[in-house]
């Protein structure tokens, strides 16, 4: 007899996630935002050293991380949450704020995981087009706010589509919401933004203790393998609530090192975004001599819409025999699209050769 599920399994999609990890193959990574460079001497250093203390459980308070965190974005730490990754805390934000009657609302193409939030908590998403330069279209969001709205999810810059809106327009946004709904402003990819400093949003904590600002050390600090992410809030209850959720001892002891060292290498995060924002420039150049108008990208990935007459999964296939790995748009809600990590030069230079060969 067939195993019975719940209800919600039979609404929750898959996630879409890219292929290639099973390969032994080398091949050029470029589907999944992943950081290119390996992580710092320094913070290898800090994995060794805790891996002899794995015979014990991690903190379950993630002290010594909150408190680095508190310092260097001066957010009092019991406002600071931690996450098995920053989906854990999507995941966890979802399962606390959401049941069935509530609505969440996001923008759409967005980041997969939103969906699944709905789907698994039984709320109805209202989900709102971008707008023409596919930029999150603020406006129509919140004129899909309602009295059952529990959450809305900024994605700045937004995945996939790379594209940033301006803080002044987050902050008329946060202003205008009704103070019952949690706003999540997803800045997985703040750190690549040239819109403006990337921390700047931070002050905006104090004004609104609805809002919270998701981030991760999976992109610009290089550390996706260890999953760490977490939420500067606007007041104690979301990281209170996320931990009644939630099993104890969510984040690894070897994250939380190294998340923690990663955090005393400014210099270092502003040495990735430098070189990521020179490959931007120079990949979107290739891309516009190819006859291709990519978005405006804020981050460290870039978003094309192919031509009408290609198909994108030959394409898609096309750049895999030559050993390059894209997302295809279809999977991420902009149908007959790319999505392409900025990599190192040299395998810039190899997804830019083979895409001038399929196309
Ligand atoms: C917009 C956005 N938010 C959150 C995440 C999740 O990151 P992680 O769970 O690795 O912290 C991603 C990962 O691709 C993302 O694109």
């Amino acid at each position: 007899m067939a195993l019975e599920f719940s209800e919600r399994i039979r609404r929750i999609a898959s996630y879409p996630a890219a292929g290639g990890y099973a390969q032994n193959v080398p091949a050029v990574r470029l589907a999944s935002n992943e950081s290119p460079y390996p992580p710092l001497a320094e913070v290898r250093e800090a994995i060794e050293s805790a891996l002899s203390t794995l015979n014990r459980y991690p903190d379950p308070s993630n002290s010594i991380l909150r408190a680095r965190l508190s310092d260097r974005y001066g957010v009092p730490v019991p406002r600071i949450a931690i996450g098995n990754g920053s989906c854990d805390i999507l995941l966890a934000a979802g399962e606390a704020l959401l049941e069935p009657g509530a609505e969440i609302v996001h923008a759409w193409p967005s980041f997969s995981v939103y969906p699944h939030l709905s789907a698994a908590s039984g709320a109805r998403a209202v989900t709102v087009p971008l707008d023409g330069d596919e930029r999150h279209d603020l406006e129509a969001m919140l004129s899909e706010v309602t009295v059952a709205t529990r959450l809305a999810i900024v994605c700045n810059p937004n995945n996939p589509t790379s594209t940033a809106v301006p803080l002044a327009d987050i902050a008329s946004f946060v202003g205008e919401v009704p103070p019952h709904v949690c706003v999540i402003v997803d800045e997985a990819y703040c750190e690549f933004n040239l819109l403006e400093d990337p921390d700047a949003s931070i002050e905006l904590l104090d004004s609104h203790p609805n809002l919270v600002l998701l981030r991760t050390f999976s992109k610009v600090h290089g550390l996706c393998g260890l999953r760490v992410g977490f939420a500067l809030c606007g007041s104690e209850d979301l990281p209170r609530a996320l931990d009644q959720v939630r099993q104890p001892f969510f984040c690894n002891a070897l994250a939380q090192a190294a998340a923690a060292e990663a955090l005393a290498h400014q210099d270092a995060v502003i040495d990735r975004v430098t070189r990521t924002v020179a490959e931007r420039i120079s990949v979107d150049e290739r891309l516009r001599a190819l006859g291709i108008e990519p978005a405006d990208s804020q981050a460290n990935f870039c978003w094309f819409h192919l031509s009408e007459d290609r198909d994108e999964q030959e394409v898609m296939s096309g750049l895999q025999e030559r050993g390059v790995l894209v997302r295809g748009g279809t999977a991420l809600g902009g149908e007959g699209a790319l999505r392409v990590t900025y990599g190192t030069p040299e395998e810039n230079e190899r997804f830019l050769q083979a895409l001038a060969e399929v196309l």
